[in-house]
């Protein structure tokens, strides 16, 4: 393994600053593997404070983006550049069970690397704020409590309480609530992971909002969209289901946009946290455009599916530029 650049992320010193967002790290099992070969910002997947299984399979199928809609594909060879659609549902263990795998997943990652814990709250109908706000708190504090070294906070849901279909991040106030109650509840640093913005304007408005609650933000999530079949039909079966995450190499344009975006804020002086790039990095080069423009850290979910070896190569790629 050759050595990594160095990095640093909150009060940490990271052996470089490459990573799996949340999703694929499923278990401390998949964390220590990932932590052997080169990722060293390990995000565990998202959790809630009660079991939940995912929605019915196919929940995962590869995509091309077209302007309607995104069209699943029956392609089923390992693409280099590939793009997906992704309805799993957000499922978890019962938190018995993650809060001691959590522990486990700390124990076995070394020195220059860190645990995120990724977590959500779970709303169920006639639940009102109050107590949405107080179970993303509770998975937080269970989550910190395991050894979690940063908690970052999933945004990116639909939002129960808005009349027009929207996200979580999207209502500012609520956004605001969820993360001051998470960030007085537990003493770990809170990161706030939130997906598209309409405008540029709407970026800034709503990071600085934040960013009094928050030590960084994780973006981009993916992109929502119509997900169909190339025959037309819904490629995902099942109530609500019609709308997917796009995720992967199709969402670079719009993704990296984004964070040079709040890059650029954030050289502008509107607030000093950390920027963690996700979205569609799917080579080493596109992670280190971003880590040079002053991202902290790059971090990689569909691509660490494919090509597990991306953490390796991108130490190549900087021993190379030093060389
Ligand atoms: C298989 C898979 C599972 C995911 N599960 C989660 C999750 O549990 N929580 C979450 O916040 N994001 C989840 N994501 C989204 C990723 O964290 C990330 O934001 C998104 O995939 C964009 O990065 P990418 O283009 O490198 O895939 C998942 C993505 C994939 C591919």
């Amino acid at each position: 393994m050759p050595s990594g650049p160095g990095g640093k992320f909150l009060d940490h010193h990271l052996n470089s600053p490459i990573g799996i967002a949340a999703g694929p790290l499923l278990n401390s099992k998949w964390v220590e593997a990932y932590s052997r070969i080169g990722f060293d910002v390990l995000t565990y997947k998202t959790v809630r404070s009660m079991a939940m299984p995912a929605h019915a399979l196919p929940n995962i199928r590869p995509v091309e983006n077209r302007e309607h809609a995104a069209i699943a594909t029956r392609r089923t060879q390992i693409e280099s550049q590939p793009t997906l659609a992704v309805s799993l549902g957000i499922p978890s263990v019962e938190p018995e069970v993650w809060r001691r795998d959590v522990r486990r997943a700390k124990d076995r990652i070394g020195s220059g690397q860190v645990l995120i814990v990724s977590v959500v709250g779970t709303w169920a109908p006639g639940m009102d704020t109050e107590q949405l706000v107080q179970d993303y708190a509770r998975c937080a504090a269970w989550a910190a409590e395991a050894g979690g070294d940063a908690i970052e906070v999933h945004l990116a849901v639909p939002d129960p309480f808005a009349e027009q279909p929207q996200l979580i991040y999207e209502n500012i106030p609520l956004a605001a609530q969820i993360l001051y109650r998470v960030r007085t509840t537990m003493p770990k640093p809170v990161l706030a992971k939130v997906g598209v913005f309409r405008t540029p304007r709407i970026l800034h408005e709503t990071a600085t909002k934040l960013a009094s609650w928050a030590s960084g933000f994780v973006m981009t999530h993916g992109v929502r969209r119509r997900v169909v079949d190339e025959e037309g039909n819904a490629a995902f079966e099942g109530a609500g289901r019609d709308r997917a995450t796009i995720v992967g190499a199709d969402t670079w344009p719009l993704a990296s946009r984004q964070i040079e975006e709040m890059l650029s804020w954030r050289k502008a002086g509107a607030w000093d946290r950390a920027i963690l790039a996700v979205g569609g990095i799917t080579t080493v080069e596109r992670a280190d455009h971003l880590l040079r423009e002053g991202a902290d850290a790059a971090l990689i979910a569909t691509t660490a599916l494919f090509d597990p070896l991306f953490g390796v190569r991108f130490r190549q790629l900087r021993a190379a530029a030093v060389a």
